[in-house]
């Protein structure tokens, strides 16, 4: 309790409204319903004029208003008409504009001016290089014209464009073609109309010199849709694997979750400056070109797989999102959560089952498990923002697909997709809570899901401590389960955990029958009969649940798995369990020489195995090698020392290389040998021989050197050149400072690769990586106006231990820096920066002041955006 107030003082402070934050529990459905909108653009780079007529009929589900709130941001009206007149009765709140209306029906005309040249923030009607597009979600509608820019408010939308033909040759919207013309001066029109009732975070419009890739799709009920990919005439050559992926998750979303696609054209547009990934406007995917395009030269195996990733998540929002919407922000992860799981379940199709899940496991650790132990740890369904973009997190995006990939290993495919019919046959045409997403699981797929909804609410990532005893003929597992506290939650109750388990009979190395246990309370105990002697235990197979599992266990046994387990992700767990046991107690000080040596030698004996084992496939066997990240060991600690972290990962790297030379040197050579083709085969060999330069290059940097200096000179893909750029650009050796010279020589113009050229001096094991990458932020193709740019130099130091946590604190003043040059630029982008200052309290205490003195500093400039400011408050509070 604070100070005790008297009666006075508690009249004379009001209560503490924080106007700003938006909470779940205060939802009202909106007032009006708006049935129509047209929309009229006179496009214009420097001025485009928007008129927009809305058709408004009253709500009968919400209180009876005797006004309209439409949200506008940066916006003045040029003129107000309600109902065919000129009306100045409507005033302004703050940023939006109220005008009055008495009657049950009404229209609106209302006139704004925007300046797409000037919007640098990205959010809204934007120019990028020579052509004008929108990005709306979450809150960029509003930045268009006034509206009642809420996803529960869903229109029919007409659309027409007009501008100068030669600048804007190709006019696109949302839903279907119906009508163009030529105008006066130069001019053209375009009109589109679609059918489909949405929120106006969906819209989109698109108009530029443009040139499509072109192919059509015939859906399972036998209706022709037309595809085409909008590119900068040079990029056209680079779609083709875009076109194949978007046929791709078009058929298996028929497939799979009976899906079939609702229009006439389905458009994807690429454009360079972007503050995501991509948007899924329907009808009119607008994408980064990172997610676009790819041609084996220019592009890496990973640049593929993302490509197709993307493309399908976009394409999958077409139902989970644009058919089915959201009530409220809060419920973003309905569309987010399940669309990621649905893409993590196509990519697993076409490529590696087990390497993509492991993949999408490792993203969860490096990215959601440090936001869940944090100050920004947040439900993935938030309770309150102040800024939604914000919320676009780890949490919301992959731990809501983990959430609702537990249902369906509960339910088993089957019943899921019985749940997930009856959700899009339900809820088609709404705007729908995750709520109601539970709630068709419980009714479709047969689940009683009353206590898993905590893991809607409940922050952090449970801790499982698992111990398996042994007596007579029976083995049993002891589990318990803590949740533990993070803001504002610092109780939690016991959650619903599904962990496949099974148990191996080590003398013979057969496993028993695989186990669905469901941990529901504190604790609880199973047992298995049958077993002689203690058996080895698998556990959380497939990781079946997102928690991590605290055990003692001896080195033998994650050997044995390693070595032994059947199940691919229980495998590498093994593996990544031997080597982050070994790691933490090094870094902890907790092992003498002898410890040591015989910890190591473990490592290098199952890693061994893992490099000679015939039977694995190059994909798998690469997933093996990869050594547990910094940030993840960071994780296993309640206070971390970043700096011991790196010196003792590295050093066991070296270890691993000196030990293992010959047969890294044997992998390498056959890897070399395979030609370039895009199959699992030759990709599997292009991983692994870059892995392996990885390791020698911690033993004999020389030797390495002249390796990849080789590897560089003879590639002929893209996943070859990087690959052994990347381990130049972290070697003090001449062959650096030529390849990373002639790679900027080859590709300059190709904006794409040159933020990989950016990115591999940022991410670098150089030692002088800060100062490279202050000489870098100089170069005249750096800019803060380009988020790739940003990201491909600023978030690859970021994430870069050795460069962000250098113990100078350099790296966390240079970030700080970034964030306060980048706010007033692009706030959406500048908020990213900040959740790695944000993770101070887990860091030893001298790296911790420095990093918390940053985010003071931050905290301390006027005028921050709202993003970057609830980022920081949130860090320090
Ligand atoms: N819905 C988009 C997706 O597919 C992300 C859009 C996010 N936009 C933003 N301004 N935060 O994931
Ligand atoms: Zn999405």
């Amino acid at each position: 309790m604070d100070i005790a107030r008297t009666p006075d003082m508690a009249d004379a402070a009001p209560e503490p409204h924080d106007p700003v934050t938006i909470r779940r529990e205060d939802y009202q459905p909106f007032g009006w319903l708006v049935p129509e909108v047209a929309l009229d653009f006179d496009l214009g780079l420097e001025t485009t004029r928007v008129t927009a007529r809305l058709t408004l009929a009253r709500n009968a589900k919400a209180p009876r208003a005797e006004a309209i709130r439409l949200n506008g941001d940066e916006l003045e009206p040029v003129s107000v008409k309600r109902d065919g007149e000129v009306v100045n009765d409507w005033h302004r709140d703050g940023a939006d504009l109220i005008v009055p209306l008495s009657g049950d029906a009404h229209a609106l005309e209302i006139v704004t001016e925007v300046a797409p040249a000037k919007n640098t923030k990205l959010m809204g009607l934007y120019a990028s290089s020579g052509m004008l597009c929108t990005q709306c979600e979450a809150e960029g509608f509003r930045r268009i014209t006034f509206f009642p820019d809420r996803p529960d408010v869903l229109s029919t939308y007409r659309v027409r464009m007009s501008g100068d033909k030669a600048t804007f040759p190709v006019l696109l919207s949302n839903g279907n073609p119906e009508a163009s013309g030529e105008g006066d001066n130069g001019t053209h029109w375009a009109e589109w109309h679609d059918p489909w009732p949405k929120p106006s975070y969906l819209f989109a419009l698109v108009a530029g010199d443009l040139v499509a890739n072109s192919s059509s799709f015939t859906t399972m009920s036998g209706r022709e849709v037309a595809l085409n990919i909008y590119v900068r005439e040079g990029d056209l050559p680079r779609t083709g694997h875009a076109m194949d992926s978007l046929k791709a998750s078009m058929r298996w979303d028929e497939e799979t979750f009976g899906r079939e696609y609702d229009l006439d054209v389905f458009n994807i547009v690429a454009v360079s400056d972007f503050n995501m990934g991509a948007m899924e406007n329907k009808g009119l995917n607008v994408f980064n070109t990172k997610y676009v395009l790819a041609d084996p030269e220019t592009a890496t195996d990973a640049d593929f797989d993302a490509v197709a990733g993307v493309i399908a998540h976009e394409y999958f929002h077409n139902w989970s999102g644009n058919r089915v919407t959201c009530r409220d922000w809060f419920q973003l992860s309905l569309k987010e959560g399940f669309t990621v799981l649905r893409d993590q379940l196509f990519s697993q199709y076409m490529g590696s089952d087990a390497v993509k899940r492991i993949e999408d496991v490792r993203v969860l650790r490096a990215a959601q498990f440090p936001e869940d132990s944090g100050p920004l740890a947040h439900p993935i369904r938030p309770d309150s923002y102040r800024e939604i973009s914000n919320f676009y997190t780890a949490t919301v995006y992959n731990k809501g697909a983990e959430v609702i990939r537990m249902m369906r290993t509960m339910a088993g495919e089957e019943a899921f997709r019985k749940g997930s019919d009856l959700y899009f046959d339900r809820h088609d045409g709404e705007a729908a809570t995750c709520e109601d997403f539970v709630r068709a699981m419980e009714d479709g797929a047969g689940l009683d899901l009353k206590q898993f909804r905590l893991w809607y609410s409940q922050a952090g990532t449970p801790k499982v401590r698992a111990q398996l005893t042994h007596e007579g003929n029976t083995a049993t597992l002891h589990l318990s389960q803590i949740v533990p506290p993070t803001p504002g939650q610092p109780e939690k109750q016991p959650m619903p955990i599904p962990l496949k388990v099974a148990l191996f009979d080590r003398a013979s190395g057969e496993r028993g029958e695989e186990h669905l246990l469901v941990l529901d309370k504190e604790e609880a105990s199973f047992a298995f009969a049958g077993f002689a002697a203690l058996p080895a235990l698998s556990i959380n197979r497939g990781f079946s649940a997102p928690v991590s599992i605290e055990r003692e266990v001896a080195r033998e046994e994650l050997v044995f798995l390693a070595a032994h387990d059947d199940d691919p992700f229980a495998r590498y767990e093994a593996m990544q369990d031997l080597i982050v046991g070994h790691l933490v107690d090094a870094i902890e000080g907790r092992l003498d020489e002898a410890q040591r040596a015989a910890g190591r030698a473990d490592i290098a004996g199952a890693l061994g195995a893992v490099l000679r084992d015939a039977a694995l496939d190059d994909l798998m066997r690469g997933e093996l090698l990869v050594l547990p990240g910094e940030g993840y060991l960071a994780e296993q600690q309640t206070v971390a020392d970043p700096g011991k972290i790196h010196a003792e990962r590295r050093a066991l790297r070296a270890y691993l290389g000196a030990q293992l030379a010959s047969d890294f040197t044997a992998l390498y050579e056959r890897a070399a040998k395979v030609p370039f083709a895009l199959d699992a085969e030759a990709s599997g060999a292009r991983k692994i021989k870059t892995q392996a330069l990885v390791y020698l290059a911690a033993s004999d940097p020389a030797r390495a050197a002249e390796l990849a200096a080789q590897q560089y000179d003879m590639a002929d893909n893209m996943t070859d050149r990087q690959g052994a750029l990347m381990v130049l650009a972290g070697l003090d050796s001449p062959e650096r400072t030529h390849k990373l010279l002639d790679f900027y020589n080859r590709y300059q113009g190709n904006a794409l690769v040159i933020d990989k050229w950016f990115a591999l001096q940022a991410g670098s094991l150089h030692p002088n990586v800060l100062e490279h990458v202050r000489a870098l932020a100089k170069h005249p193709d750096f800019t803060l106006s380009n988020p790739n740019r940003v990201r491909s130099l600023y978030m690859a130091m970021a994430v870069n231990p050795q460069a962000f946590h250098a113990a100078d604190g350099a790296g966390y003043a240079m970030i700080a820096d970034l964030i306060l040059a980048l706010d007033p630029i692009n706030p959406q982008t500048a908020a990213r920066f900040v959740p790695p200052l944000g993770r101070w309290r887990r860091i030893e205490p001298l790296r911790a002041e420095q990093m918390r003195a940053q985010l003071e500093r931050i905290a301390a400039a006027g005028n921050l955006s709202r993003d970057t400011q609830e980022q920081v408050a949130r860090s320090l509070g």
